[in-house]
């Protein structure tokens, strides 16, 4: 999909179709007056009726005869006192695929006046949400049905500044196409996504944004002394690969910020094996690694002033013939012993190699991302990720990188019983912590691995892939954290998107402009 800036007025644009804001406060402004006006005043009336309640992402299409735009389709924002930058990827994506599901191939999006100050924020937010809303999962479909035909996406963006916009539109391209190729990562399935297509793809990313990479193998692992992540890939026929790429934005500076990724290309549970119900979904337990991956061809693309690594272990947890058993001791990188309980909480254990790795390459500040724990699911459901760290510093930082990007964030805490739960009669630790906090006895698990660097973990089971589509978002994988994590990076590289104005307060409704 193609996302461009057309500074032309709006009324005048050829088009399948002209997109228009409208808040659920307030009377019809700007732009979505005058189509309405060229238009009879049909919305005006839908909203009058109650027909059309202008919700975020609820859409309202309407037929524009004799008008170089071919429709109008109403796109509500909601309240204009809660309006905030993020909720324009929404209003850009349920466009796209409300559109896109009737067979409009080109369309004009109208950036509302709230964008005035914010133009960079607001057109990327666009692009981000019309790319990732054309996302398709029909690819293993012997005639791929095109459910959204959208091609063509103009960012209508009269009197405002161009130059901004242009650098937006470029962002939200270059984070729209990582968020949809993390999707496709995790929605490909476990056959054809081993730890070694994994590897291919993180190859062919790098080499298309100019990052290095280099990928161990079983035998380098093993020298690094990697056993608690070779421990879980050794109940599996495919080679583990364990995945490092760097982006060095910024030569002259000895600071580096790593990201891990879980990449468990399938989790069956290895000999504490799953129940079959949903087994499936464990095709998607790579997500974080995916996300890491596709956050870090972003990087190359956008080229923020910092370094970074991407850490990504990737293998199967299966019940092969060599497969760890409960009980098993393993010993990761930095030495510690680990007493594996249950086979299933194999995660962690790979992340633990993860973050000795990251810190043995010199990182000062490490944030993981994985779909870690079903508790996680059960704590937050599929509404928010849940954050820990070892700094409420760095956490800040993150929890208002991510705001920016409309990914949400809970912070849960860290208590030293968590730690307590996880000390085990004969090893170091153990991998499992009983039933209370699972999400926060896992964390507490990597918290010792992260020792004084700063951390965050962000357990993404919850939201890494949903069970239904909403108007802006197709079913199935996310992208998430991929947007949080390239906010975050611009901020630690001192160029943070901004999301508000200085003042705190947003331009005008559009009813004033
Ligand atoms: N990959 C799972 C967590 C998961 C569950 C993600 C459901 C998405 C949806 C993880 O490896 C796992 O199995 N965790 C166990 C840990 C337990 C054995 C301590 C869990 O959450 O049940
Ligand atoms: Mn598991
Ligand atoms: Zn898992």
């Amino acid at each position: 999909m193609q996302v461009r800036l057309n500074g032309d007025a709006p009324t005048g644009v050829r088009t399948g179709a002209l997109v228009v804001p409208v808040f659920s406060d307030s009377a019809l402004g700007g732009v979505t007056l005058e189509v309405d006006r060229e238009a009879g005043g049909v919305i005006a009336d839908a909203i009058a009726s109650g027909e059309f309640k202008a919700k975020p992402a609820e859409s309202l299409m309407v037929h524009a005869k004799g008008r170089p735009y071919g429709r109008v389709l109403a796109v509500g924002l909601g309240d204009s006192a809660k309006f905030e930058p993020s909720l324009l990827a929404r209003y850009a994506g349920a466009a796209v695929r409300y559109l896109g599901r009737r067979n409009v191939s080109e369309i004009a999006i109208v950036l509302p006046e709230q964008a005035r100050g914010l133009e960079t924020t607001c057109a990327s937010l666009i692009a981000e949400g019309a790319i990732a809303g054309s996302f398709e999962t029909g690819t293993y479909q012997t005639e791929p049905e095109k459910k959204i035909a959208v091609t063509s996406v103009a960012v209508l963006s009269s009197g405002l500044d161009k130059g901004a916009v242009e650098r937006g539109i470029a962002r939200g391209t270059a984070i729209g196409e990582a968020v949809n190729f993390a999707r496709r990562l995790a929605l490909t399935p476990a056959n054809d996504m081993t730890p070694t297509h994994l590897a291919q793809e993180a190859t062919a990313a790098a080499k298309s944004s100019g990052l290095t990479i280099d990928v161990l193998d079983e035998d380098r692992a093993r020298k690094e002394g990697m056993g608690s992540f070779l421990s879980v890939a050794q109940g599996s026929a495919q080679p583990p690969k364990f995945i490092v790429m760097r982006y060095e934005g910024d030569p002259g500076s000895k600071e580096l910020l790593a990201l891990v990724g879980k990449g468990i290309t399938f989790d069956t549970g290895g000999i504490s094996i799953k129940p079959a119900d949903r087994m499936e979904e464990m095709k998607y337990d790579m997500s974080g690694g995916a996300a890491v991956i596709a956050t870090m061809r972003a990087l190359g693309e956008l080229k923020p002033k910092i370094n970074v690594v991407g850490i990504v272990p990737a293998t199967e947890n299966m019940p092969g013939g060599k497969a760890t058993k409960p009980g098993d001791i393993v010993k990761a990188m930095n030495g510690t012993t680990i007493e594996v309980i249950n086979t299933d909480a194999e995660g962690r254990l790979i992340l633990a190699d993860g973050l000795c790795y990251a810190k043995k390459l010199g990182a000062g500040k490490i944030v993981d991302t994985a779909t870690l724990t079903g508790a996680c699911v059960i704590a937050l459901g599929h509404a928010a990720a849940a954050l820990v760290s070892n700094n409420d510093a760095f956490a800040n930082e993150f929890l208002s990188a991510a705001k920016v990007s409309g990914e949400r964030y809970w912070q849960m805490p860290y208590y030293e019983e968590y730690s307590n739960q996880m000390k085990s009669d004969v090893a170091d630790l153990k991998n499992t912590g009983g039933r209370a906090a699972g999400t926060l006895t896992a964390a507490a698990f990597l918290r010792t691995f992260a020792g004084d660097t700063p951390w965050i973990h962000l357990d993404v089971a919850g939201t890494a892939y949903l069970e239904n589509e909403s108007a802006w978002q197709a079913k199935g994988p996310t992208g998430m954290p991929v947007r949080a994590l390239v906010s975050l990076v611009e901020t630690l590289a001192g160029t943070p998107m901004i999301a508000t104005h200085p003042n705190g307060a947003h331009a005008k409704a559009v009813t004033t402009a």
